[in-house]
């Protein structure tokens, strides 16, 4: 009884294990299209441009930036886990509360590039919305 008791325990230990690892292996998968991040860390050697993400808009909105020109925006999460989706500048970032993910990018054409959050984040998730206006 007690043998057969802790095999089920030992099992369930294991399919947990399985289960850890796999989710662990969907994140990587996942994060693996995202653009390659600048170390919060490393020297800013650009315009730095420090955006917070919250239900749900992005703050500042619009985000100005001039053609030709270099910019490290830095993005950190409020509340919940948000993304921040700029496919027109190659852009895709995830964000969770409490990290600081910095991306560098050099707008070439002067337009507006809409920002989308690409992160389930809650009920007004599909109106979160924002503007990049490169001048
Ligand atoms: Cu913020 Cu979805």
């Amino acid at each position: 009884m007690i043998i057969s008791g802790m095999r089920k325990l030992a099992t369930i230990v294991f399919l947990l294990m399985l289960l850890i690892v796999g989710c662990k292996q969907v994140e990587q998968t996942d994060s693996a299209s995202e653009t390659a991040e600048t170390s919060a860390e490393a020297a800013v050697d650009g315009n730095l441009i420090k955006v917070k993400m919250r239900m749900y808009e992005f703050d500042p909105d619009p985000i100005m930036m001039k053609a030709g020109e270099k910019y490290i925006i830095e993005l950190t999460a409020v509340d919940v886990p948000h993304g921040f989706l700029v496919p027109d500048l190659g852009v895709n970032v995830r964000v969770t509360p409490g990290e600081v993910k910095r991306v560098s990018v050099i707008p070439q054409e002067a337009g507006t590039y809409e920002v989308k959050c690409h992160v389930y984040c809650g009920e007004g998730h599909s109106n979160m919305k924002g503007t990049i206006i490169v001048e």
